[in-house]
């Protein structure tokens, strides 16, 4: 408290100014992010990639499912260890097990120092910079009167917790430090207004609130003048945006239209929110990637009605029916739950059936897991741990199988590809996604990365497809 600048400036220590950034859960997150290597790049903080070289630690967390939600903790936990070797080491626990837990996390961790959730990530800079400045205060403090450690002398004070604009809107001082140099996350609306039964996220990020088009537009017109010319729009439920003048179909048109964006890419489409507009926008636009990921969640009208997700499964054929029949080579993607509250054999067969119907692309698997605070929480988890492992494999063995029979059925295609850069395998091979987002191995010249070319497709293997280069554009 009360040192004056001039005594800051005499400080010998050095200054916190490493900082280390893990990030667990959805692409929402990993914007977030990017979004705070942002705003510590522009005050000065250094990245490294591990905790042991690291003066701030942050792990940014999601409590979907308690899987997820145990693998951050363990790794919070982790990082004790390091606190009771450098007492400095500023540790803060972000994202939505932040806002799930509360100030309660820093009575449970007692080695966590910041709590910040995702509405609150713009106040994040600053509080570590007060902290820090605790931090270098008490060192010179330690240096005068032989304190040991901040936590048992008072440092510690400056713990605390931001978790109080779960509803409010969410601007950020500065532009974001993106992970990719071709392909960018843009946030368009934050919160969900959805209720489903099972699902956490609306408690972790509040309300929704739509971030204005303009700003959004700015934001892509600046990629588009950088390196950047894929953009993927993020949001819960984007087929709710609204800023009060724009919906959904209006935004894609419009950012699909900036000139040097090749592709724009969405998620999450809400399948009951799905409008006929948005499907003739991206059968319109050359940039809209023809690819719609559209979880279903199950197969079961009386499993969808308990899961408040309002469509059955008659409703959500006929989305399909209508993407395809406007746009018959769009890639369709999906989530899949299984042994959701008193879920029978009979509707497990009924989401086999869903998944034989639609012959989704791909589709994310999950056993569902209880979440504290949601409605379905309330209700007796009734399906063994045995039966949702076995009805989860069943799914994937099935999917697998479609996923690869779609697969071969791309053998001798031609395939429009943004080319990303080396193949991991090797360096004389490059790697490309296709329209649909699958990826593509082909031979061919680096200047074709960040470029469109178009590959005829000659073998598939279970998850990549492999390629020949017929053509470059410019
Ligand atoms: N907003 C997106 C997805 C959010 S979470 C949407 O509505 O589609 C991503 C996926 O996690 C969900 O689609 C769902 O399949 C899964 N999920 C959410 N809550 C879950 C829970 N309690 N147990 C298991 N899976 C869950
Ligand atoms: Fe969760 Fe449903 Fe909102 Fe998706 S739409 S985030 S599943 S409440
Ligand atoms: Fe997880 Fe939060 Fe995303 S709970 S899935 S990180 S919205």
């Amino acid at each position: 408290m009360g040192h004056s600048e001039q005594a800051e400036e005499e400080l010998p220590v050095a200054d916190i100014s490493t900082y280390c950034l893990i990030t667990y859960g959805c692409q929402m997150n990993d914007a977030d992010s990017e979004a705070i290597a942002g705003d510590l790049a522009a005050r000065g903080w250094q990245r490294v990639e591990s905790e042991s070289d690291a003066d701030l630690v942050l792990v940014n967390t999601c409590v979907v499912r308690r899987s997820a939600e145990q693998r951050a903790l363990g790794r919070i936990w982790q990082l004790a260890a390091w606190k009771k070797k450098r007492p400095a080491m500023v540790i803060g626990v972000v994202g939505c097990m932040a806002q799930k837990e509360k100030e309660g996390l820093l009575e449970r961790l007692p080695h966590v120092d910041l709590v910040v959730g995702p509405r609150d990530l713009p106040r994040l800079g600053e509080m570590v910079r007060e902290i820090a400045q605790a931090r270098r205060a008490f060192a010179h403090d330690s240096r005068v009167s032989g304190f040991s450690s901040p936590l048992e002398n008072g440092v510690s004070n400056g713990r605390r917790a931001a978790v109080d604009s779960i509803d409010r809107p969410v601007h950020f001082a500065v532009e974001p430090q993106r992970d990719h140099p071709l392909k960018a996350r843009v946030t368009i609306m934050h919160g969900c207004n959805n209720g489903c039964s099972y699902c956490i996220v609306p408690l972790t990020r509040g309300r929704e609130w739509s971030r204005p088009a303009g700003e959004i537009l700015a934001e892509v017109e600046k990629l588009a003048a950088g390196t950047w010319r894929e953009v993927l729009l993020l949001g819960q439920n984007v087929n709710s945006y609204h800023d009060g003048q724009h919906d959904f179909a209006d935004l894609l048109r419009r950012v699909a239209a900036v000139p040097g964006i090749l592709r724009v890419r969405y998620v999450t489409s809400h399948p009951k929110d799905l409008s006929d507009r948005l499907i003739e926008v991206v059968a319109a636009s050359s940039a809209v990637c023809e690819n719609f990921h559209l979880p279903a969640q199950a197969g079961s009208d009386r499993v969808l009605a308990r899961m408040n997700r309002g469509y059955g499964r008659e409703d959500y054929l006929r989305r399909i029916e209508q993407i395809r029949r406007a746009i018959p080579q769009a890639a369709i993607t999906t989530d899949l739950m299984v042994g959701f509250p008193g879920e029978t054999d009979a509707d497990f067969e009924d989401t086999l059936d869903l998944v034989r119907r639609v012959r989704w692309d791909s589709a994310f698997t999950f056993m569902y897991s209880p979440r504290e605070g949601t409605p379905a929480a309330q209700w007796p988890d009734d399906v063994p741990a045995a039966v949702k492992r076995q009805r989860l494999q069943r799914l994937i063995e099935l999917q697998e199988r479609i996923s690869a029979e779609i697969n071969q059925s791309l053998i001798g295609t031609r395939q429009e590809l943004l080319v990303e850069g080396p193949s991991r395998r090797s360096d004389r091979l490059l790697m490309g996604r296709t329209r649909g987002d699958k990826v593509v191995i082909f031979e061919g010249p680096p200047e074709c990365v960040g470029q469109i070319v178009e590959v005829r497709i000659t073998r598939a293997a279970a998850h990549t497809l492999f390629g020949e280069r017929t053509r470059t554009y410019a």
